[in-house]
């Protein structure tokens, strides 16, 4: 997969797994690293989708429709590119913390519905419930943030609840936080979510 990868100051701490929203690159969530962990190494990764020229991490068949078959097979693929990106960049697969936003947030939230050992942590901008009918593996003690919005057309509140709901039942520990926005990303909820890193991080170094 197309990405970038920046040595922090400790190969063996934690890895920022950057995973951008439609239409963004392995550039966009840069600052946000920056911004949670100065320190930290950071995997930035490309999505392998292109929609009308647009990168994206699974295909969809319209707007906030998946092909489940596709998040499933790309969820495999990341999964096994963190492994072998792991191996070349020699960085602690076991700490790999995902930073995502909207449809990042979402493969980086069916890593989490897949894997039990994919991530140690993430923070989630605006997911969704990435697939339902599947029974989650047991995530007990991972900490996950839900940045999410009261008024985000492409993600309800209901969602973002269920969503909370469905990871918190298999042991992750989780933070829902809200902002009365829509679907971007504001500046509140990046301070939160770095508070809630900054709270979070030294379990998992
Ligand atoms: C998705 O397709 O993953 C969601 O609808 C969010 C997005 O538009 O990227």
């Amino acid at each position: 997969m197309n990405h970038i990868f920046k040595e922090g100051t400790d190969l063996n701490s934690y890895t920022l797994l950057l995973l951008h929203g439609t239409g963004g690159s392995e550039n966009d969530l840069l600052p946000l690293a920056e911004e949670y962990d100065a320190d930290a190494n950071i995997l930035s990764v490309r999505g392998n989708v292109s929609e009308n020229g647009m990168n994206r991490f699974f295909k969809r068949l319209q707007e906030g429709v998946f092909d489940i078959e596709d998040l499933k097979f790309r969820t495999q693929e990341l999964n096994e590119f963190l492994d072998t990106a792991a191996e070349q960049y020699d960085f602690n697969r076991r700490k790999v913390i995902a930073v995502g936003y909207s449809n990042g947030a979402n493969i980086a939230g069916s890593l989490l519905f897949h894997y039990n050992d994919a991530l140690a942590g993430a923070i989630l901008h605006h997911p969704m419930v990435p697939l339902r009918e599947i029974s989650l593996p047991n995530l007990s003690g991972i900490p996950v943030f839900i940045g999410a919005g009261t008024n985000d057309p492409i993600c309800p509140p209901e969602e973002s609840t269920e969503l909370n709901d469905l990871l918190t039942d298999s042991g992750a520990e989780v933070m829902l936080h809200w902002e009365s926005y829509g679907h971007q990303l504001t500046a509140p909820e990046v301070e939160a979510a770095s508070k809630w890193f900054e709270e979070n991080k030294n379990r998992l170094k």
